[in-house]
């Protein structure tokens, strides 16, 4: 075809009103629970990179992680499906790939090497049946307390390197008119608290045990009961207005000092980032108290929808090698707060609490999974998440109490 039969027939397919960037664009309706600030700015990167190569990107962002995950499936199930949507490598994915809702996207991914560039946890948890069925893009972790220096210094109290300590700490900062923890009172967040209680009382291989076997003598035991025991004793130190908050406004109750802590995974750091505030500055990133040295991890991935057309697989084939491209996972995850799920990434492209966690994964016995998407059945995770927020807010139940629901659920939902 000469250049001028080319332009010819460009100029009437334009005619036939194709728009020049839908000739050969590739178009993937993709859908999201990113939506906040720092979460906005991270997935642009994505979308920016998708574009760059042809790609058309009609956005559906949906607010709260549960109601975007049940949106996908809905649309799934109801026969419009989106072409990508959001989601998390572990059991809950596996659930959708066994119902046959997913597509893999294995070409790519065989293409691109990604089982050497992944860490074993992760290239496992994103394939069925040997295929990957997700993109991952990065490893957040869950296990954080992000720190007001400001607030600390007001009260005259240093970053507590222990649970009794935090709990000195906050009745310190409490008493100086500081809200000690700034926390989103939703189960989810609740959870996320819990299990770094968990893990800094119970330690990394009570955690792994007890959440990957739900063995019920583990959730008896006298060590669940100090766990427990050491979340109820933080109940006193949120303020009223906690139930029903949505995490990034609690994570701005500890930016701007109205709260001293927050415990959130480090998706924070995107908000932290986002304020324009240099993550390990004026708020702080340590890991929640703990003797042992553990990530508590969650991935997230782009899933891809069963969709029977070349239209829809040359998208996803498309923004699946978006997704593992080292120049989009750098951008993004500078954004998110995260660190690649790469592991051939340079580190220095990272702020020092991202280098930290980059340093500590470097460990495989520090491996821990959060049991939100990644560790546990949904019917699990749900148990777990419902009887934690039951507990934390009741005002009679006795740890005792937490502990037998907490382990009864999980035996009703196993
Ligand atoms: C998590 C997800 C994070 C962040 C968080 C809060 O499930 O992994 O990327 O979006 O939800 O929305």
């Amino acid at each position: 075809m000469t250049r001028f039969t080319k332009v010819a027939g460009l100029t009437a397919l334009l005619l036939a009103g194709a728009s020049a960037s839908s000739l050969n664009a590739q178009t993937a309706e993709v859908l999201h629970w990113w939506t906040s600030g720092g979460e906005q700015a991270a997935i642009a990167e994505i979308r920016k990179g998708y574009e760059a190569r042809g790609g058309e990107w009609i956005d559906t962002p949906i607010a709260g992680g549960s109601a975007a995950r049940a949106a996908a499936v809905n649309r799934m199930l109801g026969g419009d499906p989106a072409t990508v949507f959001q989601f998390a490598i572990g059991e809950q994915l596996r659930e959708l790939a066994d119902q046959g809702l997913l597509a893999d996207v294995e070409n790519v991914a065989a293409g691109q090497g990604w089982d050497d560039k992944l860490p074993p946890l992760i290239m496992q948890a994103a394939k069925h049946d040997g295929k990957y069925i997700a993109a991952p893009i990065n490893i957040h972790g869950e296990n954080w307390m992000f720190y007001n220096g400001a607030a600390l210094e007001k009260a005259g109290v240093s970053v507590p390197k222990s649970w009794p300590e935090f709990i000195e700490t906050a009745q310190k900062l409490q008493d100086a008119g500081i809200i000690p923890i700034g926390l989103g009172g939703q189960p989810w967040q609740e959870r996320i608290l819990f299990n770094s209680v968990m893990l800094g009382v119970a330690g990394r291989d009570f955690y792994a045990r007890a959440y990957s076997t739900l063995d019920e003598d583990l959730l008896m035991s006298d060590t669940m009961l100090k766990v427990f025991e050491t979340f109820a004793a933080l109940k006193p130190f949120v303020d009223e207005g906690s139930p029903g908050r949505r995490w990034n406004e609690a994570t701005a109750m500890m930016i701007d000092g109205r709260a001293a802590f927050h415990f959130m995974g480090d998706w924070a750091k995107g908000e932290i980032i986002a304020a324009g505030i240099e993550p390990g500055s004026s708020v702080g990133c340590v890991f929640a108290p703990a003797e042992d040295l553990a990530y508590i991890m969650t991935v997230d991935v782009f899933a891809f929808s069963n969709i029977d057309t070349d239209a829809a697989r040359a998208a996803q084939e498309k923004m699946a090698g978006v997704m593992f491209d080292p120049d989009v996972q750098i951008a993004f995850n500078q954004k998110k707060g995260s660190i690649p799920a790469r592991m051939d990434i340079p580190n220095d492209s990272f702020d020092d609490c991202a280098q930290y966690a980059i340093k500590t994964i470097q460990d495989p016995n520090t491996h821990l999974v959060s049991t939100g998407l990644f560790g546990v059945p949904s019917s699990v995770s749900g148990a777990i998440d419902d009887t934690i927020s039951n507990f934390w807010n009741s005002a009679d139940m006795t740890p005792e109490q937490g502990r037998d629901s907490f382990r009864q659920a999980i035996a009703n939902a196993k």
